[in-house]
């Protein structure tokens, strides 16, 4: 089943926050509900969010009334603004919006409204299925890297729950596996919200590949202790010299990774690299709810005294120079990542 999916005329999409405990397919037919569930991550996961909000504008779509087809582009106008609006950092988000409206956009003069509106529906299902194959093409690139007995960290989650199916890093681990290769898995619990420890290792598991969560703390002493031959990784939005924004902890993982040698791969779709930021300090970076951080309980009681205060900042950037090489649809990109990224983006490898 995928993440993300049409059906009868809805949205329906995984309900990511209350893996592994409960599995729910939840179902949407308003856009405003989907820009929700983006920002409440029901979906999460920089190509899924990316795809959600595709179908988001596809539903926009069939909730306007408008007859003539210059109001209802001026009506998924209105709506994709409110949907790129739901999370800053994964530039998927405003690259899957505005690739769905430049659909809309270019033949509104010649079509009417209800062709616009299926066109808009057309184009959020190719997206959808571009993905699951461009995540295949990234899997063989990427698992290429990888030696039969390699110990691998990952953080955060980027399996098929964080696409529309197969999945980024994780999807490159689940192609080695199935080429044959033993590998290992260190999971990253990825604090605060778990996305490792919940939704990595129960794809991990359903994959069959061996694996143990570790607290995003420990990676520095396995990596020391020589136990780890890579990282896998995903990215939200890489700028155009290489650095990457990831789940926060990644830059501290990558430090970690070059100081004990050890090949720092982020795996990266070309939809995820956004040229137009020459650098990661330009990237938006999303701060969500203390509460997140806040809410964590131990042995059934909340951690933090009652008046605790606290940051919680969702991505960090990792700097060009702790990167070994960034894994695309197109190939891998080795630095200078300036020249290197550019070519794949463009498919000329
Ligand atoms: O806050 P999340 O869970 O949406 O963050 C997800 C990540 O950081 C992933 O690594 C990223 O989206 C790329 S993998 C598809």
């Amino acid at each position: 089943m995928r993440t993300v999916f049409w059906e009868n005329n809805e949205l329906k999409m995984i309900d990511q926050r209350i893996l592994p405990g409960r599995f729910e397919v939840l179902a949407y037919r308003g856009h405003k509900e989907v820009a929700n569930a983006i920002t409440d991550m029901v979906v999460r996961g920089a190509p899924a969010i990316g795809a959600a909000a595709a179908f988001g504008l596809a539903l926009a779509g069939y909730e306007s009334a408008s007859f003539s087809s210059s109001s209802l582009l001026a009506d998924l106008q209105t709506a994709s603004a409110t949907l790129k609006a739901a999370r800053p950092t994964a530039v998927n988000l405003a690259w899957a919006v505005d690739r769905v409206m430049a659909v809309a956009s270019s033949v509104s003069a010649q079509r009417s409204a209800d062709e616009i509106r299926q066109l808009v529906l057309d184009e959020a299902q190719k997206l959808a299925d571009e993905d699951v194959e461009i995540n295949k093409r990234m899997a063989e690139h990427g698992a290429a890297l990888i030696n039969d007995g390699d110990t691998i960290i990952h953080h955060c989650n980027t399996g098929a729950l964080a696409t529309v199916d197969w999945g980024t890093a994780l999807g490159v681990i689940r192609t080695a596996h199935e080429q044959g290769k033993k590998i290992h898995v260190f999971v990253d619990e990825t604090r605060p919200r778990l996305q490792g420890a919940r939704l990595t290792a129960w794809e991990l598991e359903q994959y069959g590949i061996p694996y143990e969560i570790i607290s995003d703390n420990t990676a520095g002493y396995f990596l020391k202790a020589g136990k780890v031959q890579k990282c896998f990784v995903g990215s939200d939005r890489t700028a155009a010299n290489g650095d990457v924004a990831n789940k926060i902890g990644t830059y501290m993982l990558a430090l970690a990774a070059f100081d004990n040698g050890v090949p720092f791969y982020p795996v990266v779709p070309t939809s995820t690299i956004d040229l137009s930021l020459a650098h990661g300090d330009l990237i938006p970076i999303e701060e969500r709810n203390p509460q997140e951080v806040l809410g964590l309980e131990f042995e059934g009681q909340r951690v933090a005294p009652k008046n605790a205060k606290a940051r919680n900042i969702a991505f960090d950037v990792t700097p060009n120079r702790l990167v070994t090489g960034i894994v695309t649809e197109n190939g891998v990109a080795y630095p200078p990542f300036e020249a290197s990224l550019r070519k794949l983006v463009n498919n000329n490898p």
